[in-house]
């Protein structure tokens, strides 16, 4: 696709296989176009790794970050599961998001491998009690032992998938963690801007199928009881309707047990 913007003339044009046309530089149409490849120029720069939540790095854009606020308010989870930990900034966003609510039982992390400064900065920081750290590789059956372990039977559990992005791996979690999550909550398959970005400098080309959307996208049509549906917005004086995302496809909400 080519896009040429000429902010004098307030215009943008867009050429592609398909079409070619002028359009208002301010109107919706070019809205969506700048704002999918700044997913995508951002996402190669590195944006999502510049930001801290209560002073861990969290690797996140945060307009995900700010959506995902949103569910949890709303939702009320007791327990919260993410797998992917790294710094561990989603969990402690979490785990104040349990605490100023007044609500929620804990977050519990898995990762492979939690360096030694990590799991300290985690365990010493004034959330940590909230938070249970599980190493191991999130599909193995003693990881899932002990993740099922440290859900109090009857809890209302949301999954947030953020650990090793390939498809076949994320498939495996979905299978995995998927009948772990309450009806009406979700299990959210991150990172699916890999198979937008396959084609930017830090992309990789076979990122266009392996990668967590597609993952999300097959799981749903083998397991009926999720459907790819993204939360509706609670707020929106705009004309806007689509999230600004690197998470396409992924939200798996349990609609049925
Ligand atoms: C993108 S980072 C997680 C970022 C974090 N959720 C945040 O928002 O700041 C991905 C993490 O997944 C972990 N990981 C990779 N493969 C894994 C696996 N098989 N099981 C568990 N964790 C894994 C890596 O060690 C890394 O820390």
């Amino acid at each position: 696709m080519k896009i040429v913007i000429d902010d004098v003339n307030k215009t943008l044009e867009v050429a592609d296989k398909e079409r070619k046309s002028k359009l208002d530089l301010y109107g919706p149409e070019a809205y969506s176009l700048i704002a999918e490849l700044w997913m995508k120029t951002s996402w190669n720069q590195k944006y999502p790794y510049t930001f801290t939540w209560m002073g861990r790095p969290i690797i996140q854009h945060p307009e995900d970050m700010l959506r995902l606020q949103e569910v949890i308010y709303h939702l009320k989870p007791d327990v919260i599961v993410e797998t992917g930990v790294a710094h561990g900034g989603s969990l402690i966003f979490y785990a104040s998001l349990m605490k100023f609510m007044g609500y929620g039982e804990k977050v519990i992390g898995v990762d492979v491998e939690i360096r030694r400064s990590n799991r300290e900065a985690i365990e010493s920081h004034e959330l940590s009690s909230i938070i249970t750290l599980i190493e191991g590789d999130s599909v193995s059956s003693e990881t899932l032992a002990c993740v099922s372990a440290e859900i109090p039977p009857g809890s209302k559990v949301l999954v947030i998938l953020d650990s090793d992005h390939s498809y076949a791996h994320v498939m495996k979690e979905l299978i995995a963690y998927a009948p772990l999550v309450s009806l009406n909550s979700y299990i959210v398959s991150t990172d699916g801007i890999m198979r937008e970005v396959a084609d930017a400098p830090r992309g990789k080309p076979g990122w266009v199928h392996d990668n967590p959307a597609n993952a999300a996208e097959d799981f749903s049509k083998n397991n009926p009881q999720f459907v790819i549906e993204a939360p509706a917005w609670k707020f929106n004086e705009s004309n806007l309707s689509k999230n600004l995302t690197a998470w396409p496809s992924a939200w798996l909400k349990r609609v049925y047990k």
